[in-house]
Parts: C-alpha cells; structure tokens; sequence
C-alpha cells in the first residue's frame, strides 16, 4: 500500500477545566479560567493543525449527592465567550461549542452559532447535547428536566428549528441591492423566510438575521450513547463524540453509526466519529507506562476515589477507607445522577458493582487502585512516540474512527509532546494531513455540504 492511500486521522482537543482527568496542582499547570490557558492550548492544537478546540458545557455546578461537588466546584467560562475571543487569536482551528437541547431557546442558540460561524471565518460547530442530571434544569425559568426519550424527541425539534433559521436566507438574499441601496449589505426580503415551529413544550416564530458563513453554517457534532442518541446522531449530526476510544470498541461503534447512517438514508461515510481520548507519550514503552502510574495516582485523589465510587452506589461512602477494599453495601439504585456528566456509563450500577468487586479480588485492588483502573487509565493511550504512532495507524487503517478528541491530562503544555513528537511520526505514516485542507472546519474535516443544502439541491 502507498502512504497516500492510506485513511487519515486528525485530532481535536478536548479543554475540560476541573475534573479527575487534569492535573492542576503542578508548578507548570495553568489556570482553568484564565484567557491565557486557553490561547496556549489553541495554539500550540492548531500549530499541531488539530481540526477542532472543543468545549464541553455544564450550565450548572455539578452536585454530588444532592451537594454542591466540593471536588469540582469551580466554573467554567461560558463556551461561546470563550471561543470568540479565541477566534481573535488563531486562524485555522475549528471551534467547537457544547450546547444544551432542553434549557437552550433555538432561535437564540441559532444566532449566537452562527455569529461564531460569521466572526470566526466559518470555524464554528455545534455539539449538541441533552444533558443527562436532574439539577441543571433548576437554573432555568421553565425548570425541571425532560424524561429521557423525550429529551431526544426535543432535540430534535430543536436542531431542525435552529438549522430552518440558518437556511432562513437564500443564497440569492444579498445578491442585488436591497431597499436601502447597498447591494450585500441588506438582504431582499424576498429571499428571507419565517421559520414557524411548533416544539411542543412551545412554539417559534422568526427569521435568521444572518447571511450565510464560509462554510454554509455551523459544523454539527453530538454527543450522547444511548440507541436514542446514536439514531438521532445518524439522521441530524456530521461528527459524533464518541465515547468509544478502545480499538476492538471503536471497530464495533463505527459499524453501528454505519449502519444507523444508512438507515437514515445517509451515505454510510455521511457521519465521522471522534472519541475522547488521553494520551500518555515517552521515549520507550516503559517511561511511558511509568509515566502513566504517576498521572493516574495524580488525577484520583483519596477523595476522588471515594466520590466516584459514591456516583455508582448513589450514596455517602464517606466512612470507607480509600487505600482499603470495596465498600461490602449494596448500590441504592435510583440515584444515576453524576457529578462528571457522564452517568450514561453509570446507568447499570448493580452489574458494574459485580463487576468491581470481582476484579478488585481477583487483583488485590482498593478502592483507589481499582477506581485508577476504571475511572482514567481505561481507554487511555500510552506508550512510547513510535508505538503510539504505529497503533493509531491501526485505527486509521481500519476506518475505526475519524480522529481522536484529546484531552490533556496537564494544561496548558500537555499538547506539546502530541504536537512535537507524535504528529510528525504520523505525518510520516501518511495517516495525518500535512496541511489543514481550507480555511473553514467542514473543509478541515472533509465533510458534505450540509444537509439542509443538499435536500434542495
Ligand atoms: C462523550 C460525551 C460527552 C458529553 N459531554 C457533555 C457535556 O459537555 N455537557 C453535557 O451537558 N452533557 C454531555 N454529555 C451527556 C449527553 O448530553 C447525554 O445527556 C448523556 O450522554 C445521556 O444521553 P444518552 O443516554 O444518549 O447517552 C456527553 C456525553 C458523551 C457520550
């Protein structure tokens, strides 16, 4: 096979301020609020020509058994502030926005994307989610929560309603001049739409008040797992965040969101799939390993590790020894809250109990062992930069994913040994571009036009 024949992977980074994956308490680490942060690892992604910053949401202070997460109780800036003042400082990057269905109003929600999409060159994309925690809906003046299915029948509504606004204006819309006399500057009415929606929980009547960008409108990423999510994902989504990173899963997920797509009447290569992941790189194999022990001993604290535990038994387990074995109290099951926003891996906790337990025996593990096995070195990449780059070859030769959304593990440096070392290694392979493809991020990742576009082509 020659190089140039082979599938690409690209990368994006995933920032995820506060949480058990980066470490903050180094003399290098950063500060998870300051401007400065941000720029460091958007432009050290994009000197890496990563296609895409991505910022996930949480609208609300994560709560932890009906607490405020004394663990994690520190904010994050709003995602779209955060994206337009990086826009000023980069060039190419995409800018990915986590965006809530459920608390979100879309006419407003389309606005703001696609003065992102305007302002930043057509860099914008939207990751859409419903968000998975009974506390965040009591910011909102509707309050509540939907129940589950419900909540992807809204997103639904949703998505079509913000993407109707987007194509609310033909292309013809500034063709000549308007009424006021300044051709491409006021649209003709004519070729400007009301887009009228009912949603059931309530209803829209508007008109988008932008022209198009460069690259048509926002790029549209989601992220949720459930069979729910994953259909909704093969009919309205480009790029899916996956939480699917492991070779063997990756291989099955990507035939699952193939044959989804097509069901939807997509072509099968219609939707791309970028998982989390976290990398671990050194010199050899064995540095990297080492190196690894000392970053998952970092990421879980004593207190870390009973909090997690505390999510899938759904109860204080306060008065259990960290560096002692498994708590021997059944999980109260009702509870599948969690405070790191990701209770989908939590919503069997009677068969992940069973699960822990056997192998916290079987191995000898603790509670803080078996949470460091489970909790973060699950899923994570490590090994030496020519290892490394020789697995991810695998993944892009066998079509398993489109690209890796990388969370650092340290920040703001944590990209630069992906960036210096890793990324001319695969560049080598053939199986990472060597230039970014345009200047807008559905040019970055190859995508179709959008497929509102092509219904009227
Ligand atoms: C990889 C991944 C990342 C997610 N990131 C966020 C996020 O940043 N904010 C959020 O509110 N929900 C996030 N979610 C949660 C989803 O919005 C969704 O509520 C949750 O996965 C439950 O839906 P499901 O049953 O379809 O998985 C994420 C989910 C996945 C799989």
């Amino acid at each position: 096979m020659t190089t140039a024949a082979r599938n690409q992977i690209q990368f994006g980074v995933f920032f995820q301020g506060v949480n058990s994956t980066t470490i903050w308490t180094e003399p290098e680490s950063g500060s998870q609020t300051a401007f400065e942060s941000f720029r460091r690892v958007a432009q050290t992604a994009e000197r890496g020509l990563f296609a895409a910053f991505f910022l996930g949401e949480g609208l609300r202070l994560r709560e932890h058994l009906g607490r405020l997460h004394d663990l994690d109780v520190v904010g994050r800036p709003d995602a779209q502030t955060q994206l337009a003042a990086l826009a000023a400082v980069t060039e190419r990057i995409g800018l990915v926005a986590t965006q809530n269905t459920t608390y979100n109003d879309p006419v407003d929600l389309a606005h703001r994307l696609q003065s992102l999409d305007l302002l930043s060159g057509g860099r914008a994309a939207w990751n859409v989610v419903t968000t998975d925690n009974a506390w965040t809906g009591a910011n909102f003046r509707r309050g509540g929560y939907l129940d589950h299915a419900d909540r992807y029948v809204h997103a639904e509504r949703v998505v079509e309603t913000v993407r109707a606004v987007w194509d609310s204006w033909d292309d013809e819309a500034l063709d000549g001049a308007g009424r006021a006399g300044h051709p491409d500057r006021t649209p003709d009415t004519a070729h400007v739409r009301t887009v009228e929606r009912d949603l059931g929980h309530y209803a829209v009547r508007a008109e988008g008040r932008l022209p198009r960008s460069a690259q048509g409108h926002p790029v549209l990423f989601q992220a949720g797992d459930s069979d729910e999510g994953r259909d909704f994902a093969a009919r309205q989504a480009d790029v899916v965040f996956s939480a699917h990173p492991e070779f063997e899963d990756a291989v099955r997920f990507a035939a699952d969101v193939r044959r989804r797509t097509v069901a939807a009447g997509r072509p099968g290569d219609d939707v791309q799939i970028f998982p989390g992941q976290q990398f671990v790189l050194a010199e050899t194999d064995a540095e990297a390993e080492e190196k690894a022990r000392w970053v998952a001993e970092h990421q879980i604290t004593p207190a870390t590790a009973i909090a997690y535990l505390e999510n899938v038994w759904g109860t204080s387990l306060q008065a259990y020894d960290p560096d002692g074995p498994l708590p021997d109290i059944d999980p109260v099951v009702e509870v599948t809250g969690s405070t790191r926003g990701t209770a989908f891996q939590f919503q069997r906790s009677q068969e992940l109990v069973a699960q822990w337990r056997a192998r916290a025996e079987a191995e000898g593990l603790s509670i803080r062992q078996l949470v460091t096995e489970v909790g973060v070195r699950r899923g994570g990449i490590v090994g030496g930069y020519t290892s490394v780059a020789d697995r991810l070859a695998r993944y892009a030769d066998a079509g398993a994913v489109h690209g890796f959304n990388v969370s650092p593990w340290l920040v703001p440096s944590g990209l630069d040994d992906i960036v210096d070392r890793l990324v001319p290694l695969l560049q080598d392979r053939g199986v990472y571009p060597t230039e970014y493809r345009g200047t807008t991020l559905r040019e970055h990742l190859g995508l179709r036009e959008p497929l509102t576009r092509r219904r009227v082509a």
